[in-house]
């Protein structure tokens, strides 16, 4: 990778399902399909490119994932993080990760941007967890800390920005739930999940966070909440796909502008 392009970023973005129009934005790039860099697996969700783009945002040297592995895909754990040690192996020092989640929080509504100031690790509970297995040192430490895993300077930093930007109105803080996947939640795993303490769940994001810790990233992660999880036997509401895309292009662009202003005070 480092022989095929001359720039050495300091910022990576993971971008969630209909937020790869980020990697649009950047100038002076240089493209490589997933298909073509050794190892990378490719991915199949509908709205996600399949793409690594270096370039400049605001001036900023960053590459950004356009497309993400899931483990619902059918990748194993470690396959869906191998991206961030690439990332690591480039010189990158702040990851940031979006994702589409959906609303467990009541006060949140629909196209609210939940800032992610720590996560529940579902698959973790399950023995899924992507540092499972030899430790490689030249990484990270066997048992890493987690309870700093969101960094607090860049949660603050989107704090600002949102404000100065204007979307601090639709602007949360709150707890980010994985799970599995590819099946929407029950409305009983909804009940559980708020009462474990989640504002948000979704099924991503978490393993290349914790990859990420482990060699020493600092993460900035954002979930656009693309729709409310369904809690009520009464309720006609059906969480799908569709919805979840109609919302991320509703507020992609505020993502985006949110993003890239960011990027230039990191
Ligand atoms: N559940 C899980 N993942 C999601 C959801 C949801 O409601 N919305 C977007 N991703």
């Amino acid at each position: 990778m480092l022989a095929h392009t001359e720039q050495r970023p300091k910022v990576a973005i993971i971008c969630g399902s209909g937020m790869g129009g980020l990697g649009e934005l950047l100038g002076d790039r240089n493209v490589f399909q997933y298909k073509d860099i050794p190892h990378f697996p490719t991915s199949t969700v509908p709205g996600h490119a399949g793409q690594l783009v270096f370039g400049k945002l605001q001036g900023r040297e960053c590459v950004c994932m356009q497309g993400r592995f899931h483990f619902y895909e059918g990748y194993n754990i470690h396959t869906v993080t191998y991206p961030v040690r690439v990332f690591y192996l480039l010189g990158v020092e702040t990851l940031i990760v979006t994702n589409a989640a959906g609303g467990l929080n009541g006060c949140y509504e629909v196209g609210d941007i939940m800032l992610i100031k720590d996560h529940i690790n579902m698959p973790g509970f399950a023995g899924q967890n992507p540092l499972c297995g030899h430790n490689d040192d030249r990484f990270g430490v066997r048992f890493p800390c987690m309870s700093d895993a969101y960094d607090r300077e860049l949660g603050a930093l989107v704090k600002q920005t949102a404000k100065e930007q204007g979307c601090d109105s639709f602007l949360q803080e709150g707890v980010y739930c994985m799970l599995a996947g590819p099946t929407y939640e029950t409305i009983a795993e909804c009940k559980v999940l708020q009462k474990l303490g989640a504002d948000a769940v979704g099924m991503s994001t978490v393993p290349e966070v914790l990859v990420a810790r482990h060699c020493g990233l600092r993460v900035l992660g954002l979930s656009l909440i693309t729709n409310k999880v369904v809690t009520e036997y009464d309720s006609t509401e059906r969480a799908n796909h569709e919805e979840v895309l109609k919302t991320t292009e509703r507020r992609s662009q505020d993502l985006q502008r949110l993003v890239s202003h960011l990027i230039t005070n990191i």
